[in-house]
């Protein structure tokens, strides 16, 4: 049997991988100048983390997580998302005792079981941020901006920031119900799963893509006109300092998002170049996840990127990127002799932070210079037994087609001169 890769998971290689690790260090940079440490979260966790947290009628925990029990029977899922794990591991690890305010960025591999299509993927990767310990709306502005600084340093231009609030759990529970007597004439005309959501959880519905519901939703009262007073005023806030900061935005009152832990503030930034799966970026505020794990009433506010769509979009707009590459050289032998000082040379060439190549293959003094060429080395040190002899090494200039001898003690040196280290 012929053993490949699952469905819906992919291999990422050379030169794919570059890609990533550019979008990767440039994140990494950002949330440095932002005030964010990094966090790892196990891959599996607890199912019921995902379920209380993420919500039972949610497409996410009804259809799509990967779930097992483990060999004593406990129920185990692979994380679909990080917020709840991020949630977990700052009560578990009493950050709040720390620190009033925590910033964690997390990059890493999540699992949906949905039907693999473009931008749509079974293991597919995030790149978050989680803020935890405050309400204020300085939070909200300052997370969307980071988001939006995300965008503007990879260069994409098309990409739409849709705004929206849901109001705090009070003004969710009358929203509910306005929207249950509003759809009563209409419940026949919903789809099956809906008329499953309005008994269980009908904001839900607004998240429904059946064309007949989307008729439905059109005509519907929206959360935020039914938020109190107080949320109103973080929203009108947000607002003002998205507007101070030039950060452009559409207001969204039916975007409800696709998870239940939200309240307040909603976002989804989306790219009109990828067809139905256009959000490269959504997040929002979850002021009440913390206490319903049993931790401190506290705010918070997050995102998260799909790095797969967000490297399709760029790849839409057709953004290159700069690549930071080492100069490199190649140790070039001509026999066993010279080859085993020669090894010696380019241990010493990396302890020195130099990148560089040798053959492993027995290869001609010509092949060698072939292989340095493809590789793209700017140097070749050639070792032979002379050069040892002489304690002098030929260095060749592999783009000005020139060479010159270097005294073994001055290789280094003469090197770290020459080469670009980024
Ligand atoms: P989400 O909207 O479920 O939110 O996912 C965030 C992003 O992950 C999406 O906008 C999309 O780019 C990407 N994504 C989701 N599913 C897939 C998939 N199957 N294949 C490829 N990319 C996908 C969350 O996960 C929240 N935890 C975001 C958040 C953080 N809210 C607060 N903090």
């Amino acid at each position: 049997m012929k053993i490949q890769s699952i469905k819906g998971t992919s291999d990422i290689i050379v030169p794919e991988i570059k890609k990533w690790q550019y979008i990767e260090e440039l994140t990494r940079e950002l949330f440095k100048i932002y005030g964010y440490q990094e966090i790892r979260t196990p891959i599996i966790e607890h199912t019921e983390l995902f379920t209380k947290s993420i919500g039972q009628s949610t497409d996410i925990v009804k259809k799509e997580m990967f779930t097992f029990k483990d060999r004593a029977s406990r129920s185990i899922t692979l994380r679909p998302e990080e917020t709840a794990s991020v949630a977990r591991a700052y009560l578990e690890s009493k950050m709040y005792k720390k620190s009033k305010l925590v910033k964690l960025y997390y990059i890493g591999p999540m699992f949906r079981s949905e039907k693999p299509q473009a931008g749509r993927m079974r293991q597919f990767h995030q790149i978050g941020v989680e803020a935890i310990g405050s309400y204020e709306a300085y939070l909200d502005a300052e997370i969307i901006d980071l988001m939006q600084e995300i965008v503007n340093e990879i260069g994409l231009k098309k990409t739409k920031l849709l705004l929206n609030t849901l109001g705090c759990l009070k003004d969710r529970l009358r929203y509910k119900e306005v929207l249950k007597s509003s759809l009563n004439k209409d419940l026949k005309r919903l789809c099956k799963d809906c008329k499953v959501r309005f008994k269980v959880n009908p904001l839900r519905i607004l998240d429904c893509k059946n064309p007949q519901c989307q008729k439905i939703i059109e005509k519907l009262p929206t959360p935020s006109d039914y938020i109190c007073s107080e949320c109103k005023e973080h929203f009108d806030k947000v607002k003002d300092l998205l507007d101070n900061l030039g950060v452009n935005y559409t207001f969204h009152p039916h975007l409800v998002r696709g998870l239940d832990y939200y309240t307040k503030t909603t976002f989804e930034l989306i790219h009109p170049d990828l067809g139905a799966k256009n959000a490269i970026c959504a997040g929002g505020r979850y002021d009440n996840l913390i206490s319903s794990f049993g931790g401190p009433e506290i705010g918070a506010c997050g995102f998260a990127f799909g790095l797969e769509r967000l490297l399709l979009a760029k790849e839409a707009e057709k953004i290159g990127f700069r690549e930071k590459e080492k100069d490199a050289v190649y140790v070039a032998t001509v026999n066993e002799t010279s080859k085993t000082e020669a090894f010696k040379f380019l241990k010493e060439l990396r302890t020195n932070h130099i990148k560089a190549y040798f053959d492993y293959e027995g290869k001609s003094l010509k092949a060698q210079m072939r292989q340095a060429n493809k590789l793209n080395c700017k140097y070749v040190i050639v070792v032979g037994e002379d050069e040892l002899r002489k304690k002098r090494l030929v260095l060749k200039d592999m783009q000005a087609h020139s060479q010159q001898e270097v005294n073994i003690k001055d290789l280094i040196s003469t090197l770290n001169k020459n080469l670009s280290k980024v």
